[in-house]
């Protein structure tokens, strides 16, 4: 990674080697309005700033994932599973997720969407757009952890599914969109005690 004088560590445009590119986007660090630049993503897709998109989420049949603020199901080997999927990776993940956490997850980089201008807690890299979210996650996998909006905008653009298929109707209030079968696949499934794990690409 190459870092700018003027950048934070995390500015994804510290990753473009291109001098033409570091004059630009250096107007943008000096103001600190990167998470709110435009250009990112065509900067980025310019130089080849690859980012890989997992979507993980536990779904009930009736596409419930949340009610009332929390997770409408919780299952300590569903959760172990996704503290291991996650590890060490970015999640972006929307405020009111990020709040039914209410802190950080250790081990991760959090990445935090919200539209409002002076919220800011401790330890997450906040940002006002899907793109400034992908942007500041940089290269590499970009995990996608909900909630219900978030899946909404990005389940187009990510690359896997690990979705927790919950095989009951739960009562709640945030759902995902169904997973359309001509943009997925599933390739692979592994059964448990009332749920799978199932792993979806792209075709
Ligand atoms: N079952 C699962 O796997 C799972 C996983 C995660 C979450 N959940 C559940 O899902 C629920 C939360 O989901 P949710 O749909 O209510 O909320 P959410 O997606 O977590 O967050 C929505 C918030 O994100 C911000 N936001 C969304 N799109 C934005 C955009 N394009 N630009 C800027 N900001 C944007 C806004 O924050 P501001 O209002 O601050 O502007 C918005 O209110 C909870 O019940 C949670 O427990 C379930």
């Amino acid at each position: 990674m190459i870092l700018l004088p003027s950048c934070s560590r995390e500015h994804p445009l510290a990753l473009a080697a291109d001098r033409s590119v570091r004059d630009r986007c250096g107007t943008y660090c000096r103001r600190r309005q990167y998470a709110e630049c435009a250009a990112f993503s065509a900067l980025l897709a310019r130089h080849d700033v690859a980012v890989t998109l997992t979507l993980i989420a536990s779904v009930a049949q009736n596409g419930v994932i949340g009610r009332s603020g929390d997770l409408a199901w919780r299952d300590r080997d569903d959760l172990q599973r996704v503290k291991h999927m996650t590890l060490g990776r970015v999640l972006v993940m929307g405020r009111r997720t990020f709040d039914s956490i209410g802190r950080p997850l250790p081990g991760r980089r959090t990445i935090v969407v919200t539209r409002q201008k002076d919220w800011a807690p401790d330890g997450v890299t906040v940002v006002r757009s899907i793109d400034g979210a992908l942007a500041a996650a940089g290269d590499g996998e970009v995990i996608c952890f909900g909630g219900g909006e978030l899946y909404a905008q990005l389940i187009d653009r990510a690359d896997r599914l690990e979705i927790t298929e919950i095989e009951s109707v739960l009562d709640g209030d945030v759902y995902v969109p169904p997973i359309d079968p001509s943009r997925w696949s599933e390739a692979e499934r592994a059964r448990r005690e009332g749920y799978s794990w199932v792993t979806y690409t792209t075709h």
